[in-house]
């Protein structure tokens, strides 16, 4: 199978000010990361805060462009792509923030909010965007009654609804979903993970699912990414990944979620500091500063993406 989306080497570089005699620096915010997306698939995407998730999704919806490598989006390398082709890609992949609010205009009603990108992107007569409208919130479990409501009306979970609505309306092929449910209640995270369960089979949606908790992913990802600081530490099927994690860093996340497996009771690692700024990573390994199986070779070399173990892995100590 083609893929609908196949990301190589891609980085972002940020140029900041450091201090106050604004010497400047370079923080590799994603330092190069590699996968493809399967129609219909979900890619979990997922690291502590600050290991550049978001960033990715920025580069994935073309809200800004890779520093290096290159992105192509069904069959179109994003860099040799025309206006035209832009334009089709900018609908046909969608993105869902954690918090709603950013994306919904408070002045506007759910309605209006949902016909929107309709009235923008196609010529459907007003009477056809409204009908459009109303049957989107009733998909995503919304009343029509509720149509003329503003977003502070509703509920975090309701609210998200509505964002995942919105970003339906064109009928893209690929959501980004930026920690949609980490704002949430858990009962309604759980209905919300559903929502989106029950919307991926009737859409053909291939999500790229991002998150901070490996708990969340479990039950809805294809394939998992584990991110340390702006790179793939580990990448393979969920499958793989929950029933025997190879990378320190997987194993520590795992333990820190204890729900991600309750019937098996665990040692708990502890991820010692904090994460090291993108800004000055450690040299050779960027784990190692925190990892309980740090060797000598890991302060000089960075291990690369190898595959070990029925999936691939960045670490000397895993066996091939
Ligand atoms: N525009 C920017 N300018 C400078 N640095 C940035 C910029 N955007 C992100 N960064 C830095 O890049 C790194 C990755 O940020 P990013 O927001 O992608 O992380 P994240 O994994 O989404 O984190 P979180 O879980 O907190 O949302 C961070 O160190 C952040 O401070
Ligand atoms: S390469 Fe070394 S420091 Fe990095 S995760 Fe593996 S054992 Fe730990
Ligand atoms: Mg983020």
């Amino acid at each position: 199978m083609t893929a609908l989306l196949e990301a190589r080497d891609l980085a972002r570089f940020y140029e900041v000010k450091r201090g106050l005699f604004g010497a400047t620096g370079t923080v590799r915010a994603l330092a190069g990361v590699s996968f493809s997306l399967q129609p219909g698939k979900t890619l979990a995407v997922v690291g502590e805060s600050g290991c550049g998730k978001s960033t990715l999704a920025r580069l994935l919806t073309m809200i800004e462009p890779p520093s290096e490598g290159s992105l192509t989006i069904g069959g179109v390398d994003l860099k040799l792509a025309t206006a035209a082709q832009r334009r089709v890609l900018r609908r046909e992949i969608q993105i869902v923030f954690q918090n709603p609010y950013g994306s919904l205009n408070p002045r506007q009603t759910i309605q209006r909010a949902l016909e929107e990108p309709l009235l923008v992107n196609t010529r459907l007569s007003a009477a056809e965007r409204q009908d459009a409208a109303l049957a989107m919130m009733a998909r995503v479990g919304l009343r029509p009654d509720q149509a003329q409501r503003y977003p502070h009306m509703f509920s975090g979970g309701q609210r998200q609804r509505v964002a995942i609505a919105r970003a339906l309306m064109l009928r893209p092929k690929i959501l980004v979903l930026d920690e949609p449910v980490s704002a949430l209640d858990v009962s309604v995270r759980a209905q919300v993970l559903n929502l989106l369960g029950e919307l991926q089979q009737e859409f053909g949606l291939a999500y790229i699912f991002i998150s901070h908790d490996l708990s969340v992913v479990r039950h809805i990802a294809d394939d998992v990414m584990v991110m340390y600081l702006g790179r793939a530490v580990e990448m393979g099927s969920r499958e793989a990944l929950f029933a025997a994690p190879q990378h320190p860093y997987t194993r520590a996340l795992m333990s820190a979620t204890p729900q991600a497996d309750p019937e098996r009771v665990r040692q708990r690692i502890i991820l010692q500091g904090e994460l090291p700024s993108p800004f000055s990573p450690p040299s050779g390994c960027a784990f190692n500063p925190r990892c309980p199986l740090a060797m000598e070779v890991c302060r000089q070399e960075r291990p690369v993406l190898e595959d070990k173990q029925g999936r691939a892995v960045a670490c000397f100590a895993v066996a091939a």
